[in-house]
């Protein structure tokens, strides 16, 4: 081919793009212009992606490329987002779930000094959504279940010294609802008996503790970029770390279990050691190519680029995002105020600035009224409405049978299960859905 044919297929192209993303624009703006909120017929969500053309265009750009798996978007978004959280190393992955699942798999890896082995401890919650404990099963460690705090619906942070036994390993916990957990006690705890912390930070992205990020505490951190949650890829998750052995030993796991830890698509033939065929490892050919050695018994949990070609977008829009989430937040909390004979508002701790994933409330013991019948109403009248995940886990059914230890009493944890529910302060709610929301909640309780 010569060079002006060349130049005129990219020329061509080129152009032809541009076509495709104006029109993606003339498309979004269409359906943009449609959207009203009609109060009592338009449904107010508890959650929900949040977008313009940017993220359509991105992603459908992306689609145009279409390289398909994890590639330079991938890299591009997980360094923005390494940059936004001050944090050393991270990896995307394909949700939050499996975040959780590489993370603690990462640290049971037999490439670290100092792995968790199976019949190990790890201090929790069962007030928990259920893929932040399945992989402590997954992995063969033992839950072991402490009671969360009321009204910050958290660990109990001064509950888990007296959880602590020898075969102890670390402590997991979500940052419920966005609301920070009391990072300085935890830390300490995990400091004094040599425990690992695994944040999920799925619910918390852009809350803080102490004025730090909650999700660079711990050893390691995870991320949901599900679409209910702060910033979305549709589903897609991450995971960081300061830690350079645990962060090659979770790109092990998450990439089938190879010890290579090149990225997809890497440039270099000889790979990122530059040493694919120097390798010696017992057992093996001398030189076997380092790309199909597996150090690890590992998963394929990868995302694809179009999606991080979202998140790109998104992260943009987060410090947005969390001023809307909090002042949906307190303009909900402000009109609940007056009803607090009927409920538990959420509280946080001095030292926490969350970025709230939803409102709970929880009924009090004295209330007249059941959960069960506000929230009936609730969805009676186009407000969505969701149970605290999965309440007391040990009381749903795939749990019956799993081997966990409880440390004190699971009083709160309980309550929750009974009495607890959420609404949505995400921010596609308007003050008008607001207003709304609130209005519908004085007239239910008016009755009583
Ligand atoms: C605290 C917590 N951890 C983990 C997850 C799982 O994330 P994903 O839905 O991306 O798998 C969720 C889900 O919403 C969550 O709320």
């Amino acid at each position: 081919m010569s060079k002006t044919h060349n130049t005129l297929i990219t020329n061509t192209e080129q152009q032809l793009r541009e076509e495709i993303l104006e029109k993606t624009k003339q498309l979004y703006d269409l359906r943009k212009n449609g959207e009203t909120f009609e109060p009592g017929v338009s449904r107010v969500h508890y959650a929900g992606r949040v977008f313009d053309e940017k993220e359509m265009q991105a992603m459908v750009d992306s689609v145009l490329d279409f390289w398909l798996t994890l590639g330079k978007r991938g890299n591009r978004f997980i360094s923005d987002f390494l940059s936004l959280m001050g944090m050393r190393f991270g990896l995307v992955v394909n949700s939050g779930s499996s975040a959780n699942l590489v993370a603690v798999s990462a640290l049971c890896s037999p490439a670290l000094s100092n792995p968790m082995k199976p019949g190990d401890e790890v201090i929790t919650t069962a007030l928990t959504f259920p893929t932040t404990l399945n992989p402590i099963l997954q992995n063969g460690l033992i839950p072991v279940f402490v009671d969360v705090e009321e009204g910050t619906y958290n660990i109990d942070a001064s509950k888990i010294e007296e959880a602590i036994t020898e075969k102890t390993r670390a402590i997991m916990f979500a940052h419920t609802l966005g609301n920070p957990a009391e990072m300085d006690a935890i830390t300490e705890l995990a400091n004094k008996y040599n425990l690992y912390v695994i944040e999920d930070t799925c619910d918390a992205l852009d809350s803080l503790y102490d004025g730090k990020r909650c999700g660079t505490f711990g050893d390691i951190s995870t991320f949901s970029f599900y679409a209910a949650h702060h910033i979305t890829m549709g589903e897609g998750g991450a995971l960081l770390t300061n830690n350079l052995n645990l962060y090659r030993q979770a790109l092990s796991i998450r990439d089938w279990g190879r010890a290579c830890y090149c990225q997809t698509g890497e440039e270099n033939p000889m790979g990122a050691c530059g040493n694919r065929f120097g390798h010696v490892i017992e057992g093996l050919p001398e030189g076997y190519d380092h790309k199909y050695v597996y150090s690890n018994i590992g998963y394929n949990l990868k995302p694809l680029d179009i999606q991080c070609a979202m998140g790109i977008e998104q992260l943009k829009k987060l410090a947005l995002f969390s001023e809307k989430r909090k002042a949906n937040f307190t303009g909900l909390y402000d009109r609940l105020k007056k009803h607090e004979s009927f409920f538990i508002l959420p509280r946080s701790l001095p030292k926490a600035e969350p970025s709230w994933f939803s409102m709970p409330l929880t009924l009090r013991d004295s209330s007249v009224i059941t959960r069960r019948e506000l929230v009936q109403y609730l969805e009676d009248h186009r407000i969505e409405t969701r149970m605290l995940f999965a309440g007391n886990i040990i009381k749903q059914p795939a749990y019956k049978n799993i081997s966990y230890r409880i440390s004190g009493n699971l009083n709160h944890t309980e309550k929750v299960l009974n009495d607890t529910f959420f609404i949505g302060v995400y921010p596609g709610i308007t003050p008008e859905m607001i207003s709304y929301v609130s209005d519908q909640i004085d007239a239910f309780l008016e009755a009583y």
